[in-house]
């Protein structure tokens, strides 16, 4: 029971990996506001209160100044101030490259991935500043890191969340407020969907997550628990920093495999 009491707020609290997320605070005693666009952040904190849980819900937009305030208003009001927040709501922006990118649609990729965690922090931290402790999580992916996961657009806004991270745990210095990432590899999850039927269907499960060492995708449970983690206090040393949850895809240049137990071809 980590979080017991805690107040907690999860925005992509809908679907995957906020959902599983916002499923495992509560079931750590913490009280969840559920924060999504959709109606799927109603489902999670409905099966959250079915199992005896605390949970709120809010309809919001991530990427909107006035629905960040809203939000943390929320928890403020329902739970009598804020511990952590895990900014998570992202879209993929689908796999347009760079000359194929509109404005439009980097401008609104950048909006929802990069300005929503930037207004996580700036709404969130001072309310958890208050407690004297408490942690930020943010979404970020193994696209931040290089290129390759994603879209231009989606790799760039992820490569500023890495880096909004760092710069918010430096800006933060003193306040007991600790700030990390999670870049997480390919997850099965509302956003990867179509790749995970497909492969099912065409019997090729076996090639999802063959890049990566563990040679499959990850459940978003196995993401859940590394926010979990950095959000506790069993992480009361870890700040500024982006973790990768990827299989070990990230540790690799491209280079012939070494097969375990054979020999190098
Ligand atoms: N699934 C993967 O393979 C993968 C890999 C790397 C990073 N990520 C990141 O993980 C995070 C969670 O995504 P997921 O994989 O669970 O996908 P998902 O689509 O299952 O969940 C994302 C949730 O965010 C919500 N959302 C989207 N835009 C929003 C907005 N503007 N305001 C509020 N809510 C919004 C969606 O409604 C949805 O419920 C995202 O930031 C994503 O970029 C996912």
């Amino acid at each position: 029971m980590r979080f017991q009491h805690k107040s907690i707020i999860v925005t992509g609290a809908g679907s995957g990996i906020g959902r599983a997320a916002a499923t495992l605070f509560a079931a750590e005693g913490g009280r969840v506001v559920c924060a999504d666009q959709t109606e799927g952040a109603d489902a999670t904190a409905t099966a959250i209160l079915d199992a005896g849980g605390t949970a709120e819900t809010i309809r919001m937009d991530a990427g909107r100044e006035e629905d960040v305030q809203r939000t943390v208003a929320l928890a403020l009001e329902r739970f009598g101030g804020l511990d952590i927040i895990f900014a998570n709501a992202g879209i993929s922006g689908g796999m347009a490259n760079i000359f194929d990118t509109d404005v439009t649609l980097i401008t609104e990729v950048l909006r929802v991935n990069l300005i929503g965690p930037y207004l996580a922090i700036k709404h969130a931290a001072p309310e958890i500043a208050k407690r004297g402790q408490g942690a930020i999580i943010l979404t970020a992916s193994v696209a931040g890191i290089r290129s390759g996961a994603g879209s231009p657009a989606y790799s760039a806004s992820k490569a500023g969340v890495i880096n909004l991270a760092k710069t918010a745990a430096q800006q933060l210095s003193g306040s007991g407020v600790r700030v990390n990432a999670i870049c997480p590899g390919l997850t099965e999850t509302g956003m990867t969907k179509p790749t995970f039927d497909y492969a099912r269907e065409a019997g090729k499960m076996d090639r999802v997550g063959r890049l990566n060492p563990l040679r499959r995708g990850a459940q978003p449970e196995e993401l859940a628990r590394v926010a979990l983690f950095l959000a506790s206090d069993d992480a009361s040393y870890v700040n500024g920093q982006a973790i990768a949850v990827d299989g070990g895809l990230s540790s690799s240049h491209p280079v012939t495999k070494q097969e375990y137990g054979r020999t190098a071809v």
